[in-house]
């Protein structure tokens, strides 16, 4: 499967406009941070760069802030993410099988993406829903009762999209 290009545009300008409404202050660089990955998706190493550049913090600080918190990410990311829920009642009724089915059919190990940018694969704790598990939730959207033979077909919905 062909490597999707990821495109960064407009760099510069993006972080410009984003550091202006933080008054240019480092001290707000999770906001910052939060607001260019709004914008791409992700936090591409040009961007993190460009940060460091504009604001004379050290490229190791800023990437020190991207990789500190969990609401950041440092990889693109699919247009889909598929969060299999690996919290105790979904596990003991076989969410595991469930993950390795999504692993097997995307060629993906969880916390990936595929290569041609469609999905994102992910575990996530309990999310509520206990008496539909197991769960898997694609983009907010809840598919109960989920099993490792749904999955193909499952798939194929949202390729099809
Ligand atoms: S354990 Fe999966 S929804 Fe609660």
């Amino acid at each position: 499967m062909a490597m999707t290009e990821v495109v960064v545009e407009n760099v510069e300008q993006n972080v410009k406009e984003v550091l202006a409404r933080y008054g240019n202050n480092p001290a707000r660089m999770i906001e910052i941070l939060q607001d260019l990955q709004d914008i791409y998706g992700y936090l591409p190493r040009e961007v993190l760069r460009e940060v460091s550049h504009q604001t004379e913090m050290p490229l190791t600080r800023v990437y020190h802030v991207a990789t500190f918190f969990k609401a950041f990410t440092l990889k693109p990311r699919g247009k889909y993410t598929i969060q299999v829920c690996t919290g105790t009642a979904c596990h003991v009724k076989g969410s595991y099988r469930v993950l390795e089915r999504l692993e097997d059919v995307l060629g993906i190990k969880a916390g990936d993406t595929t290569d041609d940018l469609m999905f994102t694969l992910e575990t996530v704790n309990c999310v509520g829903a206990c008496a539909l598990g197991p769960v898997v939730i694609v983009n907010h959207k809840y598919h109960a009762y989920m099993t490792p033979a749904k999955v193909e077909s499952l798939i194929k919905e949202y390729r099809e999209q």
